[in-house]
């Protein structure tokens, strides 16, 4: 794990324009920060798509066509604290629906914590936690030969470029069956002025988020980042539909690394990019969707009409 983040963060601070991968943001640390920014009043994400798993939980369940007594496999990508789900699996489970919760993350951290309060609150669920990278994980999803529910809830697919994402996607149709579904949480485009606080809070947790990467190579790799010298730098492309992070150094700096040997430099306003998050419409998922094996067979979205669960059919 520590040669695979340290090969990574070389990779990313060689490039000319430099990047750190966003996956890497998720420690203890980062996984307390990102509950924190779920409860923001900037962070309309999480609200929206909750009000759609707790107003139109009979519509998912339909739309996931399966039968009272044929069992599947609820698996959910990136679960993270699991907080939306959780009135899916109650659901589910006082439906009497047969069924195992596999819950995907690159956090063991996230994913003990999980096990911890659905054993609290959900004891009658079954929950078969997977912890990796769930990039590495899809081939082993055909392992099994029972039918599929796939959720990829919280916008997750927009840390990826539309080209990650289509060859994601069609990786995992390749190693779904036919009817599988998945079900994907997209946060809709929409003007600057409701994305980018978003990204870019009052009270400054995401800042936080973003400046605990530099916290954990220093931790974790032996690095000499001084997280003081460098800023939160958000930005968000309206006409695209793309918002990304950057960490922006306000000074020129060296930072050495032990886990990679090297030093690397900084000018006065070089920014790395830490993270992406890219804004659908049915146009943009359209496109993505071109060459998999998804199609769309329902989409949920909130009143507001600023987040969207599509469910998708495996083909
Ligand atoms: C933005 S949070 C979203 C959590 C949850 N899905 C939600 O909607 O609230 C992203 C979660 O995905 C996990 N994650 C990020 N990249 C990952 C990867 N490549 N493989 C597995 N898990 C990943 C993180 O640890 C974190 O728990």
């Amino acid at each position: 794990m520590i040669e695979q983040f340290a090969k990574n963060v070389d990779a990313g601070l060689s490039k000319a324009e430099k990047t750190l991968p966003s996956k890497y943001f998720y420690d203890k640390n980062g996984d307390e920060l990102f509950v924190e920014i779920m409860k923001m009043p900037e962070y309309y994400l999480t609200r929206c798509e909750m009000e759609i798993f707790t107003t139109q939980t009979d519509e998912l369940i339909a739309s996931f066509q399966a039968h009272k007594n044929d069992y599947f496999e609820l698996i959910e990508l990136g679960a993270g604290d699991g907080s939306k789900t959780r009135t899916l699996l109650e659901a589910l489970s006082k439906k009497d629906y047969q069924f195992d919760y596999l819950p995907v993350d690159i956090s063991q951290n996230a994913l003990d914590q999980l096990q911890q309060s659905l054993q609290r609150h959900l004891p009658q669920v079954s929950v078969v936690p997977k912890h990796g990278d769930y990039f590495d994980m899809l081939g082993s999803v055909k392992d099994s030969h029972h039918p599929k529910i796939v959720l990829f809830l919280g916008s997750n697919i927009g840390n990826m470029t539309d080209p990650e994402a289509s060859e994601f996607l069609y990786q995992l149709g390749a190693n779904l069956s036919k009817g599988d579904k998945l079900l994907l949480g997209t946060d809709l485009i929409k003007p600057a002025d409701v994305v980018l606080p978003a990204y870019n809070d009052d009270s400054g947790i995401t800042s936080s988020f973003n400046i605990n990467l530099l916290h954990r190579m220093n931790a974790e790799l032996g690095a000499t980042f001084d997280p003081d010298g460098f800023v939160h730098a958000p930005e968000y492309n309206e006409n695209e539909g793309i918002a990304k992070s950057y960490l922006l150094s306000n000074k020129v700096q060296s930072v050495e690394i032990a886990a990679t040997g090297k030093t690397y430099n900084f000018q006065a306003g070089e920014k790395i990019h830490t993270e992406i998050s890219r804004k659908y419409d049915d146009q943009v998922l359209a496109k993505i969707l071109a060459k998999t094996d998804f199609s769309i067979s329902a989409k949920f979205t909130d009143k507001k009409n600023y987040f969207a669960d599509y469910l998708l059919n495996r083909n």
